[in-house]
């Protein structure tokens, strides 16, 4: 009988294992080959408008699609459901300022409601927003408040292949060219993410967002976070950068976050929530006008749109995200999935990132022009595999641009199969390599799509397509 090895001893590594049980489980379902046909037919073969009753293993996203723990579960029972100064938003607030630092909170139902806060407060028409890469529902908020989003990552992270260990970083000299080109009055901020998502879950270095401040203090910018996956990022910080392995990840997080003016976050990321958000700012001004604004869009300031309990799931969730032991099995489960497709060849996004494995669907497919769609055309076959659930993450989420009405044609054309926390187990990232690996065997015979529906907004939510004769 031949031996059978552990996936430690097949990588070369003691093996990890997660820092918990399992005490519920949700069923899923299997379906058949004829089901998944149907459903992704019916759904215009876009992954987002399938029913998740007909989906087996689900990586769409890892938004709110966390398992909470049983102190979280135990603090939904706390919910203070008080209209005004519910006593969960002051345990949310408090977390938010222990943990991340920031002097002042404003809660919001998810992430984008704290996008158009902050963009509709700090940007005037005209204004030019700088970025490390664009994320779609970011950007737009920045677009509808009158900015104009500009890229300044650095180059390597516009490159699958590039090993370089911080692609996330911004390049100061492109910075630098834009602030000569349009004067620092004209910037409203320089909006740093960390993780970056579309680049691939890629990181921003403590070395990165401490020069940034230096020139952010020089020209008189402000500089604002998205701190989404910056727990993720923190991690990235404490293994590749030197003088941060032996401090914690609060520890990294918090001096982050201490270089920049404030954040805004969807804590169904990071946070372990199914629902919620915040922003978080130190300067005055920049809060009076966002807590003014959020009874506008989301709810009073003391809930945000999010209820006593959802504040308090919250709070807990912020305190559990930065252990140590939880980053390193979430990273961990993640590179697994990454090491067993890199073993088969499949073309995927080097580094592998926080939260998500991508798959380079041009070098996929690479029979396949852009504008025939191959990174959602990867996702339906994906689908029709196994019924795994995967994303685009290229043309049809780029959008068009609002100048010209083109296309936007992203150099980084990939699928994203992205990790809920604590949710799967390795033998389900088995099978999701396993499906990746027969859809790999079968790309010389599959042809890419055709765009029949095209929403305005967020084309790619919505969008339906149908498959090239
Ligand atoms: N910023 C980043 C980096 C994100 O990834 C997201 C959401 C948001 C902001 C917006 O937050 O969804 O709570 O309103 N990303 C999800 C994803 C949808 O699947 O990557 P939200």
């Amino acid at each position: 009988m031949s031996e059978i090895k552990t996936a430690g001893q097949q990588f070369g590594r003691r093996s990890w294992a997660e820092p918990w049980k399992i005490k519920m489980v949700e069923p899923i379902r299997m379906t058949t080959a004829e089901e998944r046909q149907r459903a992704i037919q019916e759904a215009g073969y876009n992954t987002f408008l399938l029913k998740s009753e007909d989906v087996y293993i689900d990586l769409l996203t890892d938004s709110g699609t966390s398992a909470m723990s049983d102190r979280q579960w135990a603090g939904m029972m706390l919910g203070d459901e008080a209209y005004a100064g519910s006593r969960n938003f002051y345990r949310l607030e408090a977390a938010v300022q222990q943990y991340y630092g920031y002097r002042y909170v404003v809660p919001t139902h998810q992430g984008r409601g704290a996008e158009n806060l902050i963009s509709q407060a700090c940007i005037k028409r005209g204004n030019y927003v700088p970025g490390n890469m664009y994320f779609t529902t970011t950007r737009l908020h920045q677009e509808l408040a009158g900015g104009i989003f500009e890229d300044v990552i650095i180059d390597e992270a516009h490159d699958s292949q590039s090993l370089h260990p911080f692609k996330g970083n911004i390049d100061l000299g492109k910075l630098q060219a834009l602030v000569d080109r349009v004067g620092a009055a004209n910037i409203a901020y320089v909006s740093l993410a960390g993780t970056v998502n579309m680049a691939g879950g890629q990181p921003v270095s403590m070395e990165n967002v401490r020069a940034l401040r230096a020139f952010c203090d020089r020209h008189g910018i402000r500089m604002y976070l998205d701190a989404t996956r910056m727990v993720e990022n923190a991690f990235f910080i404490q293994e590749r950068e030197p003088g941060y392995a032996d401090k914690s990840i609060a520890a990294i997080l918090k001096e982050f976050c201490g270089y920049t003016d404030g954040a805004w976050m969807s804590a169904k990321k990071d946070n372990l929530v199914n629902i919620g958000g915040w922003l978080a700012v130190n300067h005055e001004d920049v809060f009076e006008a966002t807590r003014n604004l959020v009874v506008i869009y989301e709810g009073l300031h003391t809930y945000g749109g999010m209820a006593g309990r959802d504040m308090e799931a919250l709070a807990i969730g912020i305190e559990e995200s930065v252990q140590d032991d939880h980053v390193r099995s979430r990273i961990g489960q993640v590179r697994y999935l990454g090491q067993l497709l890199e073993q088969w060849d499949i073309p995927i996004v080097k580094p592998v990132g926080g939260h998500a494995i991508f798959l380079d669907a041009r070098r996929f497919y690479p029979h396949l022009e852009q504008s025939d769609f191959p990174g959602q055309t990867l996702a339906a076959e994906l689908y029709l595999d196994s019924g795994v659930r995967a994303m685009e993450r290229g043309v049809v989420s780029a959008g068009r641009d609002p100048a010209t009405g083109d296309h936007r044609y992203p150099k980084l054309e990939l699928t994203r199969l992205t990790i809920p926390r604590r949710v799967y187990t390795q033998a389900h990232m088995d099978v999701v390599a396993e499906s990746v690996k027969a859809a790999y065997d079968q790309r010389e015979k599959t042809r890419g799509l055709e765009m029949v529906y095209e929403p305005q907004y967020l084309r790619f939510f919505q969008a339906r397509f149908t498959p090239k004769g």
